[in-house]
């Protein structure tokens, strides 16, 4: 497997705190953007795999917005209850202005 990155934003689109669903070879991602640093996760929570766009962002975590668990989003580690299973992170890569998200494929 390798990873393979696929450019899908550019800076100037987000704002602090912006987030954007992203469908990447039958993926679901959500690029998130907290003050100058960026992240991209499973657009999915572990919980009851509804979506995580719309959750607040807060020290490099994201609340989910249906029942409230938290995720690292550096690690995607479940930090609260009621996920208890990580999520998927993705790496990036940004040159310039542009956001990469990189997918691992065959
Ligand atoms: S769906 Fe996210 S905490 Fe329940």
């Amino acid at each position: 497997m390798a990873t393979k990155f696929y450019p899908v934003a550019d800076k100037s689109e987000f704002s602090d705190n912006d987030q954007l669903h992203v469908s990447l070879n039958d993926e679901e991602i959500l690029l998130c953007r907290e003050e100058e640093d960026y992240f991209a996760i499973s657009y999915y929570c572990s919980h009851a795999t509804l979506s995580l766009e719309g959750g607040y962002i807060y020290k490099s975590k994201i609340i989910c917005p249906y029942h409230g668990a938290e995720f690292c989003l550096k690690t995607g580690n479940a930090l609260t209850p009621p996920a208890y299973e990580e999520i998927k992170k993705y790496p990036l890569s940004i040159e310039g202005t542009t956001i990469s998200i990189g997918v691992e494929e065959n």
